[in-house]
């Protein structure tokens, strides 16, 4: 099995589209919209290529050429501007299988050398032990309310 993140081109709409409205919403925000339309995707995949690199790093999470996931590092603003939140979601069928400590392991490479952070955080539902247990694996440590790394 081969693991990759790729920068989120317009060809990728279909698949956005496809993650965005069959994942498990049980842990994720009420800013990612259902049902997921084009439009949607449309503003998001040109959001995305505006800020990349800059306020943030946006990446599709690839597994044998599928798309099953998104995970992002975004920064923060005003005096955090050197602190990122990290976050991620993948296709249920996908789970349990290393996909997401994986793609951690990568976005937190990239985030750092590309946005020249100090720390990033992630903000995890007590009950997401997966989630919070993804993070673990790549020396997050729990803070009072965060996941620190
Ligand atoms: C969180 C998520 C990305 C994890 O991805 P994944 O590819 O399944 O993660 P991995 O396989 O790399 O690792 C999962 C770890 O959690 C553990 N785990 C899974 N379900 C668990 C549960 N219910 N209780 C405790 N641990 C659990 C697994 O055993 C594994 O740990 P291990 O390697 O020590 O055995 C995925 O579940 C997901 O997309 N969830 C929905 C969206 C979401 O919650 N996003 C995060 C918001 S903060």
């Amino acid at each position: 099995m081969t693991i990759d993140l790729h920068k989120w081109i317009s060809a990728d709409r279909e698949a956005l589209m496809a993650l965005c409205n069959a994942v498990d919403r049980t842990y994720l925000s009420d800013r990612l919209p259902y049902p997921y339309t084009e439009a949607d995707a449309d503003w998001w995949l040109g959001m995305v290529t505006e800020n990349d690199g800059k306020e943030g790093v946006w990446r599709a999470i690839v597994v044998d050429g599928q798309v099953v996931g998104s995970i992002s590092v975004e920064r923060m603003a005003n005096e955090n501007r050197s602190v990122g939140s990290i976050g991620y979601m993948i296709l249920t069928p996908f789970w349990s299988q290393g996909i997401g400590t994986e793609a951690v392991r990568q976005i937190c490479g990239i985030a750092f050398r590309e946005l020249a952070l100090e720390r990033i955080i992630g903000e995890v539902f007590p009950e997401n032990l997966a989630s919070a247990r993804v993070l673990e694996k790549n020396g997050f440590r729990m803070g009072n309310t965060q996941m620190l790394n």
